[in-house]
């Protein structure tokens, strides 16, 4: 299970005592990575069998780790994070009710879920650093603790959630962005499928304009480039409309690498076209179309 679907599954089963321990020990990593009991004891205002009988309790349903070291600690891990998530959701009135996972990538789960008046929704929980989780050693020649990693994917959707709202109030087609808490976001949901996973298309230079022109918008009205476009992040509904996912690394028109990152998402897009579909587009021009130096493209 990841840890999105225990999060979901143990959520209907938290009490208010359950959610307040959660909240209690996400203030305390504010300042390090496990709290100490007593200063959970401190906060908690109960006495000391009773934060025992708490914190056994979230470590059965999976949500905190302990921690037995130089003192006994607590810290959350991402399902106990979804959990005050999901917890500011449901209270917002924003979701009630999980569906099917629509994808766990490497730095997102996301969820098939309904609001309150039965219309679907989508739910993204960021999740940086999963992977250094389980391997200790660093990769990237530096590493965060937990608190780290759980602050980090909180940035991250804090910045996926400001570019989706940028982006569609100038009408670029994204999903609708409808509310962000801490890691994790709530979103128009779409029905349709990754462009990597379209076998044909019947029109696929149509389709490539409609990414393209998407493009073009978000840097010209919305002074923004998505900065990770490939066709794993291109929805192409039923329909044939195009959308575009997943934002978190966009960059402002003024970034000092705008201009690179704008080039390689467009080579992206046009070496999928060129290499599954046969659709042949010249990168300059492609280029000179998104950066508003000509007004149309010729596919
Ligand atoms: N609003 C949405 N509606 C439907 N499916 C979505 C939505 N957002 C994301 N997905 C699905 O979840 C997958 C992962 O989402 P994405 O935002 O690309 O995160 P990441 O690639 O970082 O894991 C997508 O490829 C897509 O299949
Ligand atoms: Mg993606």
């Amino acid at each position: 299970m990841s840890s999105a679907e225990v999060a979901v599954q143990v959520y209907r089963m938290l009490e208010p005592e359950d959610l307040r321990m959660l909240q209690i020990i996400e203030t305390g990593m504010t300042s390090r990575e496990y709290v100490p009991k007593e200063q959970l004891q401190k906060y908690a205002k109960v006495p000391m069998d009773r934060v025992d009988f708490e914190l056994s309790r979230l470590d059965k349903l999976g949500l905190i780790y302990r921690m037995q070291g130089g003192y006994v600690g607590y810290t959350l891990n991402y399902s106990g994070y979804d959990c005050l998530a999901i917890n500011a959701f449901v209270k917002a009135g924003v979701l009630e009710a999980f569906g099917k996972s629509l994808g766990v990538g490497k730095e997102a789960d996301v969820f098939d879920a309904l609001n309150p008046k039965g219309t679907r929704v989508a739910v993204k929980f960021h999740r940086l650093g999963r992977v250094s989780f389980r391997q200790t050693r660093r990769k990237r020649g530096y590493t965060l603790d937990r608190a780290g990693w759980l602050f980090q994917s909180r940035l991250a959707a804090e910045k996926e959630f400001e570019a989706l709202k940028r982006v569609h109030a100038y009408g670029v087609a994204v999903p609708e962005p409808i509310f962000q808490n801490r890691h994790a976001i709530v979103m128009g949901m779409i029905e349709g499928g990754e462009l990597a996973r379209w076998r044909e298309l019947d029109e696929p230079a149509q389709v490539l304009q409609r990414i393209l022109a998407n493009v073009r918008l978000a840097f010209l009205d919305a002074d923004l480039v998505h900065g990770d476009l490939s066709e794993y992040n291109v929805i192409v509904k039923p329909d044939m409309d195009v959308l575009i996912i997943d934002w978190p690394q966009s960059v402002r028109r003024n970034h000092p690498n705008a201009e690179d990152l704008l080039v390689r998402d467009v080579k992206n897009i046009l070496v999928f076209f060129r290499r599954k579909f046969r659709v042949k587009v010249n990168l300059e021009s492609a280029c000179e179309f998104v950066s508003g130096k000509t007004q149309v493209l010729e596919v």
